[in-house]
């Protein structure tokens, strides 16, 4: 039966994306194959499920098929008793938020702040805006296939300095970090060119606003604004556009692009999405 599975996917876009229509998830695993949905996965770096009927248990069991779960360090968003479901909302019941209003906003790839950043990142979208909200996406591979090779090379030998300590300092309207929140999240370092631990697919490897520095270069000055024009020019060239359908499931690998949340009108819609990430390595460089 695993050997006759064809997997019904679309294309979402020339550079990144996979539509597919006419599964459950749930029986990923049983009868359907995951190493097709995970061959799907590396092959479009974006996965969208439509219409899943999905309970929180539901989708743990769907994130642990891709590994460890990632419970997000903004503890006070999980939904109750599941640190690993991690809540983006404008809904307010009762006075008091039911989770995050704006996360991700800005282009980055998940959790580059940590030593281990994410490797996947599931979204469920249980009420969705039916205008704006867009999720958008863009592609690293993309981007690293069309730059010469003598950018290429010496991107190689350099490193990304990372910090979440400066991106959280930039947000308004947040508390402060608790002194533990502070200890889990110490500077790190990443490549700018970093192997995919599965297909050994190299890419370029850059996260967003907790990027702070270019190390390794004999002009990091130069390096960082050359850092920030790569990176534009992946989300002007490389990009798609996701419009959320009601039970849409998607699911990203964050080795292969970058994303961002988009703003909706909080006043008259409503959005309401459960997130999970899984685990990722410590990135590895491709440095010759
Ligand atoms: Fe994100």
């Amino acid at each position: 039966m695993e050997n006759n599975f064809v997997l019904p996917l679309k294309e979402l876009s020339p550079h990144l994306g996979g539509n597919i229509e006419d599964i459950d998830v749930r029986e990923i695993g049983t009868a359907i194959p995951l190493e097709s949905i995970k061959d799907a996965l590396f092959r479009h770096q974006l996965l969208c499920f439509r219409d899943q009927r999905l309970e929180p248990e539901d989708l743990s069991n769907f994130t642990k098929l891709f590994g460890k779960p990632l419970p997000h360090v903004l503890q006070q968003f999980s939904l109750p008793g599941r640190p690993e479901i991690y809540v983006l909302s404008n809904i307010v019941e009762n006075g008091e938020p039911i989770g995050n209003t704006r996360e991700g906003f800005g282009w980055h790839t998940d959790l580059a702040y940590m030593a281990q950043p994410a490797a996947y990142t599931i979204l469920y979208g249980i009420e969705v805006p039916e205008v704006a909200g867009d999720t958008l996406f863009a592609s690293l591979y993309c981007m690293w296939d069309s730059m010469e090779e003598v950018v290429k090379s010496r991107l190689r030998k350099l490193q990304g300095r990372y910090s979440y300590n400066y991106l959280y300092s930039h947000r308004s309207n947040v508390d402060p970090l608790t002194a533990e929140q502070k200890a889990r999240t110490p500077d790190v370092y990443h490549p700018f060119a970093r192997l995919h631990p599965e297909t050994r697919r190299e890419g370029l490897y850059i996260g967003g606003d907790d990027f702070i520095a270019v190390e390794g270069s004999d002009d990091p000055n130069q390096d960082y604004t050359e850092i920030w024009q790569l990176f534009d020019e992946t989300t002007n060239r490389f990009f798609y556009h996701h419009h959320w359908r009601v039970r849409d499931l998607l699911i990203w690998d964050n080795r292969g692009l970058i994303h961002t949340a988009t703003d909706y009108d909080t006043e008259s819609e409503r959005r309401l999405v459960w997130r999970t990430s899984v685990v990722g390595e410590a990135p590895i460089s491709s440095k010759e």
